[in-house]
């Protein structure tokens, strides 16, 4: 008896420094990048989200770009991973997707996102989603979306004017999601009974925490605002169906047109998913980009200046004042697209895209093995030194004269590829009509916070609270 349980002990802990050894040294046909592999299934997962207050790449990423080069491996949250700051190696993960690499998230993340999520899906499915939220967000729906936009952000600072203090990020993110809820769903607020903002606001906390559903934690939060929403989404659903011909004209009357056909490969589930998906996508992207724009031009009152200028020139040369914005002016504005790049190659909204190896890939001498997850990092792109002079430096004028396709290998703040982001145009319109309101009707001047944390996603631990003037209104 005491022999076999001997053996038995044996056998167990054989097979655990088997496995321990095994996850030190992973298999791979060729030559595993360097890196190393931290804890058994812990991997390096803390220290890539220890906190960090500086804007330049994560100490994390650097550090290893030091020791092990411009790829290397590692662990994170129960993943193997391969690092890629190679602009080489970061175009190739692009273009090769739904081929050497595809687009895959881990089923903490699908359960939040849905398993029918964008991201998931592939193939003609993801091509033909796409196409339907090209319908709200192209260009030829931006230069019908576009007053709006200028009215609704006229309409938020009009009422922020009026305060003492506002905590940009906060309203900015209220905007963005008012506009957006309204556009999609026609949500009002006011009339609902759902606190759908809520919603998403536990939402986010739980977006990157560690996958544990039990009561208490960020991740169930999120979960729960996930079923939140998605039952007010099917029961919007429901009631649209019986009551098939009060049209609302919003992307939800058109999802509704698109599930009716009856050829269609949209599904209920997918239909509900997307819209969950846009409603977040725009909020929580958008609104950080506007936050920090409006940090860089505190800071950086030069900047500021020729902004100012370049949008009270559009104002002088228009010939009815009481005109609102109009597209060619929109076409107009050089400086502020540069400032817009700017804010984006610095801001580093996303530090991370993550692929999954479909098969063993060889690249520069190393072979990525089959089954891993490659991430791509904007921020080490960004901040190279190689690639922008004095990355460090907010310099919109940098981009002066500088001609580069919508997805280049330098600049990837959208990503690239099938996977471009394909809200990119529908952002920088969002945040170009927000500056020309803006710098055409406010000053401001900052009243506390504004410091930043990334680990590795960027937050404002304090805030940032401004206060807003009338531009040609004494203090
Ligand atoms: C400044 C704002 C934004 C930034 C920095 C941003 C960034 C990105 C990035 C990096 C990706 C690629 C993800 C990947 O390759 O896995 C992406 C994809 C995507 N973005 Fe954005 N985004 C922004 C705004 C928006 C907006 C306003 C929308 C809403 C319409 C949107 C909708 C999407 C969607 C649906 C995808 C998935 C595309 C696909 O899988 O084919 N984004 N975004
Ligand atoms: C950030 O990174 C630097 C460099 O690795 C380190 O010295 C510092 O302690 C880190 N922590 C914070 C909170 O900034
Ligand atoms: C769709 O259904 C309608 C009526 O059920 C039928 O007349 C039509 O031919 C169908 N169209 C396609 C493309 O299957
Ligand atoms: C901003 O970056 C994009 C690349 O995504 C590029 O196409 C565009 O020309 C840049 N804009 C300016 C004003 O430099």
């Amino acid at each position: 008896m005491l022999l076999v349980g001997l053996c038995i002990a044996a056998l167990i802990v054989v097979s655990i420094t088997h496995w321990v050894y095994r996850w030190l040294n992973p298999l791979c046909n060729g030559n595993l990048p360097p890196g190393s592999m931290g804890w058994p299934l812990l991997g390096e997962t803390l220290h890539f989200f220890s906190p960090n207050r500086t804007w330049d790449t994560p100490p994390f990423i650097k550090n290893r770009i030091k020791r092990y080069g411009s790829i290397f491996r590692t662990s994170l949250v129960g993943f193997r991973v391969i690092v890629s700051t190679d602009l080489e190696l970061n175009y190739m993960v692009f273009q090769q997707e739904g081929q050497s690499f595809e687009s895959w998230y881990p089923q903490s993340l699908t359960k939040i996102f849905g398993s029918q999520n964008l991201g998931s899906l592939h193939g003609s499915l993801h091509k033909y989603l796409k196409n339907m939220i090209l319908t709200a967000v192209g260009p030829e729906s931006l230069k019908k979306i576009f007053s709006e936009v200028e009215s609704v952000a006229n309409g938020n600072m009009d009422r922020w004017a009026s305060k003492e203090t506002v905590e940009m990020k906060t309203a900015v993110a209220d905007m963005i999601f008012d506009f957006m809820g309204k556009k999609l769903i026609s949500y009002d607020p006011e009339k609902s009974s759902e606190n759908l903002r809520e919603n998403f606001e536990a939402f986010i906390q739980g977006l990157i925490s560690f996958p544990l559903e039990i009561p208490g934690t960020a991740y169930y939060k999120c979960m729960q605002g996930r079923k939140k929403v998605m039952i007010m989404l099917k029961n919007m659903l429901e009631a649209r169906r019986a009551k098939p011909n009060k049209f609302k004209n919003d992307f939800f009357d058109y999802v509704l047109e698109e599930l009716k056909q009856n050829d269609t490969i949209l599904t209920e589930e997918i239909a509900l998913d997307l819209i969950f998906a846009l409603l977040f996508a725009n909020f929580e992207t958008t609104s950080q980009a506007i936050t920090i724009a409006i940090k860089f031009l505190t800071d950086n009152p030069l900047a500021l200046k020729e902004l100012r200028e370049e949008h009270e020139k559009i104002l002088r040369k228009r010939e009815n004042l009481e005109a609102g914005l109009a597209w060619e002016e929109y076409k107009s504005m050089t400086f502020t697209f540069q400032l817009i790049n700017e804010t984006l190659r610095l801001g580093n909204i996303v530090p991370g895209v993550f692929r999954k190896a479909m098969k063993d890939i060889k690249f520069k001498g190393y072979t990525i093995p089959a089954g891993w997850m490659v991430m791509v990092c904007p921020p080490a792109v960004h901040l190279d030194p190689v690639n922008y002079k004095d990355p460090l430096k907010f310099n919109p004028w940098r981009w002066e004269g500088m001609d580069l396709k919508s997805a280049s290998k330098t600049f990837m703040a959208f990503g690239g590829g099938l996977r471009f982001c394909v809200g990119a145009d529908f952002a920088r319109l969002q945040m170009a009509i927000f500056l020309h309101c803006l710098v055409t009707k406010y000053r401001w001047k900052p009243i506390k916070g504004g410091d930043i944390v990334r680990t590795p996603g960027l937050q404002f631990p304090n805030g940032f609270h401004v206060q807003f003037f009338e531009k040609d209104k004494p203090n």
